[in-house]
């Protein structure tokens, strides 16, 4: 965007500018079958993580720590050798841990360009689907607030980097057993390894990091090494609506694996 765009129509989509069509719209598919799964799929991601988040306990199985405490900044976290367990906040904080960092990446989630697409359709229908207009009689995009705060977006990116290096950290502690002792792997090491391939691939392949990386260039030729890396995010991009569906349901499963461990109702296998 260049700032320079006309503001949307005023009125919806039912102004003199849009072509007189009475019916409500001239699908004869099942458009409303995506909206619908999506909106359930958020959804119960929304009730899982509220309840781990606010849940306070079971979210350490040496030596995985479940991603939603991660880091975890308060005194009142549970012990955790060698685990990013920082005590920024002291004794003071008595609620859950996981609120106090669990801002970031819902925030990095929230603002993001497809989770608004996502949302925006299946809870608001605004609009419902392409082509099927939406039942609100005013439409002013993201111009105004509350929604003209979605452009924090570009610095929840950078947050976001934050977190995927701590869950990088947490990943390679993984490669120890229950008694610390390293160069072991265990199924919980492996369900680990595949979330924060996906965490990166869905961080890495945000519409901010692909304008940090390529944007604002004049001319590709003189900086062959953005537009390389400017390529690869590309492919990445290409796939972020799939990235963001499959990085959230593999941080909840990680989640849940440390769970059933600290639960007592799995014992992790090790694989060697
Ligand atoms: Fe989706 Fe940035 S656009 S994470």
């Amino acid at each position: 965007a260049t700032g320079t765009e006309p503001h949307p129509p005023r009125g919806g989509v039912r102004t003199g500018t849009r072509a007189a069509i009475a019916a409500p719209h001239l699908r004869t598919d099942r458009w409303w079958l995506t909206p619908a799964a999506t909106a359930a799929g958020l959804l119960a991601f929304v009730v899982y993580s509220t309840w781990r988040a606010f849940a306070n306990t079971d979210y350490y199985a040496a030596p995985y720590v479940s991603p939603f405490y991660s880091p975890c900044l308060a005194e009142n976290c549970a012990p955790m050798r060698g685990g990013p367990n920082w005590e920024v906040f002291g004794a003071w904080w008595g609620l859950s841990p996981a609120l106090l960092i669990l801002i970031f990446p819902l925030g990095f989630r929230l603002t993001c360009y497809y989770y608004r697409k996502a949302y925006y359709r299946g809870f608001w229908a605004s609009p419902p689907a392409c082509a099927v207009a939406e039942p609100h009689a005013k439409y002013t995009g993201e111009t105004r607030f509350p929604l003209v705060l979605q452009n924090v977006h570009r610095y929840f990116f950078y947050a976001a980097l934050l977190v995927a290096g701590i869950l990088t950290y947490d990943t390679v502690l993984a490669f120890r057993d229950e008694t610390y002792a390293w160069g072991h792997m265990g199924l919980g090491t492996l369900v680990f390894l595949v979330n924060i391939v996906l965490i990166w691939a869905y961080t890495l392949s945000c519409h901010s990091c692909r304008h940090i990386v390529g944007g604002r260039l004049r001319h590709f030729s003189r900086h062959p090494v953005r537009y390389r890396m400017w390529g690869l995010v590309s492919r990445l991009n290409g796939r972020h609506a799939l990235l963001a569906w499959a990085s959230l349901v593999s941080v909840a499963l990680a989640d849940f694996y440390v769970y059933l461990l600290a639960t007592g109702a799995f014992d992790d296998p090790r694989l060697f």
